[in-house]
C-alpha cells in the first residue's frame, strides 16, 4: 500500500498554492482503521510555518460515471507517472481515484504492476476477433507479504467447444505461480462465458507472483475481457482460505460453475467454491436456482433425476452429512428423486461445495446455477 503525500506553501495568500514536494511509501498489507484517511503533519507545521503537509492513504476508491471501476487513491502526479488514468477526486479532494489498465496487443507479454489493474482485451470494449494467439499476462510481485491473487471476470467472453474442452480450437484461460508446479494446486483452465465469475490463485512467497495465460483458440469468433486483478496479502481478511477457487461471502447469494451462462460445462473441473461463514450461523444450504434457462443442474446422465452414486460422471461434493456426490439432471440428497430438493451442511462441516468433471466429451451438459443460504445456528 503506498501512502501519499504533498504540501503546498501560500506564500500569497490561499491564492497562491503549489505542491512542492511528493512521497510515496511502499507498505503492503491491510491499512489501520484507527488512522485518519487524511492527516496535516502539525509537527511540519510548526518547524515550517510556511508549508501544509498532507498526507492521506492510498485506499481502495471508486470512478466516477457509469462503469463504477475500482481504483486506487493518489496524487495526480503519482498517477501520471504510474501510468495511470484519474477519474474522480478522493481524499477530501487531495488525490484522485487512479485507475490502472492494460490493452495492448498481445504480441509481447504485458505486465500488472499495480493492486487493483484491470487487463482488457486490445479494442475492448469492442471484441477481437484474432484467432490462435496468447496474450500473456505477468502478475509482478508488488510488495513482500503477498499470499494471493483474485481474478474478477467482469465481463468475459470467449469461445469454448461443445463437448467442453477449452483449447485447440477453443480457447484456453490458465494461470500458474511459483507456488507450486503441479497443475492441479491451481484453478482449472477455464473458457466460455465467464462474466461475473472469479478466481483466486496462490502467489507463493519468491519470484513472479503470478500469470494468466489467454491462449486463443484456432477457431473463429469474438474475445473480449476485462479482468480485474486484486492481490492480497498473507493477512488480509479478504483472502480466500486455502484450497478455495471461489469465494463467497455474506448469508446468501449464487453461484455458478464455470461457462454455465455459455450453457456448457467445462472438462476437467476440480476446484472448490467456498463459503466464508458467518457470525451466528452454523449450517450452508443449497439448491438449484429458479431460473431455468440455461438448466440450473445438469452435471451428468440420467438428466431427468437426482444421482447420489456417480462413479465415472461429473459430480459436485457437499458435506450431509458425510462428504457426498451429487450428479444427474436433479440437485437432490435423495438418489433417483425428479423434483429438486434443498442440500443442508451437517453441523460442523466446511461450507464448500466442490465441482468434479470427467476430461471426456460433455457435451449437452450445462453445470449448475445454484443458491445458497446459511442457518442461523439453533
Ligand atoms: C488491493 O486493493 C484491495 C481493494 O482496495 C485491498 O483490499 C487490498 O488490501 C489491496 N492489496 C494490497 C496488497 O495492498
Ligand atoms: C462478433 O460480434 C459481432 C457483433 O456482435 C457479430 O456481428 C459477429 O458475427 C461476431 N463474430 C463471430 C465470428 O462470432
Amino acid at each position: 500500500m503506498f501512502q501519499s503525500s504533498f504540501g503546498f506553501r501560500n506564500v500569497m495568500g490561499p491564492s497562491y498554492s503549489f505542491v512542492f514536494f511528493l512521497l510515496a511509501m511502499l507498505v503492503c498489507g491491510s491499512l489501520s482503521d484507527s488512522e485518519p484517511d487524511v492527516t496535516e503533519n502539525s509537527r511540519q507545521k510548526r518547524l515550517f510555518s510556511l508549508f501544509n503537509i498532507v498526507k492521506f492513504k492510498n485506499k481502495g476508491c471508486t470512478s466516477v460515471g457509469s462503469t463504477n471501476m475500482g481504483g486506487t487513491c493518489l496524487t495526480s502526479t503519482e498517477c501520471t507517472s504510474q501510468g495511470g488514468a484519474s477519474s474522480g477526486n478522493c481524499a477530501a479532494g487531495f488525490g484522485v481515484c487512479c485507475i490502472f489498465s492494460l490493452s495492448g496487443s498481445c504480441g509481447s507479454g504485458q505486465t500488472v504492476s499495480q493492486n487493483c489493474t484491470y487487463i482488457r482485451n486490445s479494442g475492448f470494449p469492442s471484441a477481437d476477433t484474432t484467432a490462435s494467439e496468447t496474450c500473456t499476462y505477468n502478475f509482478n510481485r508488488i510488495c513482500d507479504n503477498l499470499c494471493q491473487i483474485r481474478l474478477d471476470f467482469d465481463s468475459l467472453t470467449s469461445q469454448a467447444s461443445a463437448t467442453g474442452s477449452c483449447g485447440t480450437e477453443a480457447d484456453a484461460i490458465t494461470v500458474s505461480s511459483p507456488f507450486s508446479s503441479s497443475s492441479n494446486a491451481f484453478p482449472p483452465t477455464v473458457c466460455g462465458t465467464l462474466t461475473g465469475q472469479h478466481m483466486y490463485l496462490e502467489t507463493g512467497t519468491t519470484g513472479n507472483a503470478g500469470t494468466l495465460s489467454f491462449a486463443k483458440g484456432t477457431g473463429a469468433g469474438n474475445r473480449s475481457y476485462q479482468i480485474k486483478v486484486t492481490y492480497f496479502t498473507c493477512d488480509s481478511l479478504a483472502k480466500a482460505p486455502a484450497g478455495c477457487t471461489q469465494y463467497f461471502t455474506g448469508i446468501r447469494g449464487s453461484f455458478q460453475s464455470y461457462n454455465h451462462a455459455g450453457g456448457q460445462l467445462l472438462q476437467s473441473m476440480d476446484y472448490s467454491n467456498c463459503f466464508r461463514q458467518e457470525e451466528g450461523y452454523c449450517q450452508l444450504q443449497i439448491r438449484e436456482s429458479l431460473s431455468t434457462t440455461p438448466d440450473a443442474f445438469l452435471v451428468s446422465a440420467p438428466t431427468t433425476k437426482a444421482m447420489t452414486a456417480c462413479a465415472d460422471l461429473s459430480f459436485i461434493t457437499f458435506s450431509t452429512p458425510t462428504l457426498g456426490a451429487f450428479c444427474g439432471g436433479v440437485l437432490n440428497s435423495v438418489n433417483e428423486h425428479i423434483i429438486p430438493g434443498v442440500l443442508t451442511s451437517s453441523p460442523g462441516s466446511n461450507f464448500q461445495v466442490g465441482l468434479n468433471t470427467l476430461a471426456a466429451d460433455l457435451t449437452d451438459l450445462i453445470g449448475f446455477n445454484l443458491n445458497y443460504n446459511q442457518v442461523p445456528c439453533a
